[in-house]
């Protein structure tokens, strides 16, 4: 069996109806006013929340000087961020033709600079440029993943010893030894431990990869969330079996329509973040929407028995919700 390469390029560049009909966090909160954002403690739009966060946890400024948001979708979290934020610059990057006309069309009125673009592409020409805050929310699960890995076809590839990064290699064009090289140059250099994964698996590439490019930019802190295969509840919610996400550790195949994603493993970002000596943060998206739990929640989650259609909304925000992590680097 070899290694293949899980791409989403050809989706997000067509010409899919389907583009975006995938129920981001993002989304679900869309302007704070709706069923889902009954769930948080202070219902507020998701973008909101974010720049909040930033500002508590980081040493960003809300007058900072440079913002860049990557994958934007419909451009909703923006909108939203820069009630919070006033940044004198703010660009928008998305390989999505379709999607950069609605966050257009979304953010008209205010001053931003809008580029159709691979974020492969793009990110070496921040080489020399100050950036204050990155944004990629929601899309490194759709960046190249190798699937089928065999751990006997990696210790093949793993007795050489590991070639240094191509900084020109384009992630989306790898042949099958490429793929096995590659896989065992991330994992000698970066010491990921493979003892807790199957013989075969998948390895999260094109993330990790997106790592060690950032580590050659300007940018100064970036914020990260998606689905994570190594995702654990915070206390009171790892209470809730229901509720619980798998903690496998190998990245699962995500079947949307008219493509595929995978979830992530996030101790392996962290890792290969420290050994580029980035400050990293992790945590858990519930601890940044501040998700509600009184006595309401507390029996819905343990009841599973939703009484009233706002019950049902809201228990598949808890169950939805509960995969996700997020990770902030800075350097
Ligand atoms: C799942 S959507 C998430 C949208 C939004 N961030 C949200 O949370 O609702 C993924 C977004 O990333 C963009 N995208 C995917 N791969 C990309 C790449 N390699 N470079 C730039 N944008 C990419 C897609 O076009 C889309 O806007």
């Amino acid at each position: 069996m070899m290694p293949k390469l899980n791409l989403t390029h050809d989706y997000y560049t067509g010409e899919y109806p389907s583009l975006l009909w995938e129920m981001t966090i993002c989304q679900s909160l869309g302007d704070g006013h709706g069923t889902f954002a009954k769930a948080l403690e202070k219902p507020a739009a998701y973008g909101a929340l974010v720049a909040g966060f930033l500002l508590a946890e980081t040493s960003l400024s809300s007058d900072c000087r440079r913002v860049i948001e990557i994958g934007g979708g419909y451009g909703t979290l923006m909108a939203a961020l820069l009630t919070i934020l006033q940044p004198q610059q703010i660009d928008m990057i998305d390989i999505s033709p379709a999607l950069l006309q609605k966050q257009q069309e979304r953010l008209s009125q205010l001053p931003i600079s809008f580029h159709c673009s691979d974020l492969f592409k793009w990110l070496p020409t921040l080489k020399q440029e100050s950036v204050d805050l990155l944004i990629i929310n929601e899309i490194i699960g759709d960046f190249p993943t190798i699937t089928g890995l065999t751990k006997a076809a990696l210790a093949e590839a793993l007795k050489p010893p590991p070639a240094a990064p191509d900084s020109s290699l384009n992630p989306a064009t790898l042949n099958d030894n490429d793929l096995l090289r590659e896989a065992g140059r991330l994992i000698k250099t970066y010491n990921l431990n493979l003892d807790d994964l199957p013989e075969t698996f998948n390895l999260n590439y094109g993330t990790l990869l997106f790592i060690e490019r950032l580590a050659e930019t300007g940018i100064k802190r970036t914020f990260i969330t998606e689905h994570g295969c190594d995702t654990y509840l915070p206390y009171p919610f790892s209470l809730f079996p229901a509720i619980q996400p798998p903690t496998d550790r190998n990245p699962r195949q995500i079947k949307l329509k008219d493509h595929d994603e995978y979830n992530i493993r996030f101790d392996y970002l962290e890792q290969v973040a420290k050994k580029l000596s980035f400050k990293v943060k992790r945590f858990h998206l519930m601890d940044l929407l501040k998700v509600r739990f009184d006595d309401e929640i507390n029996y819905l989650l343990s009841s599973q028995k939703p009484v009233s259609e706002e019950q049902e909304i809201f228990l598949e925000f808890y169950e939805h919700v509960a995969e996700y992590q997020g990770i902030i680097l800075e350097q």
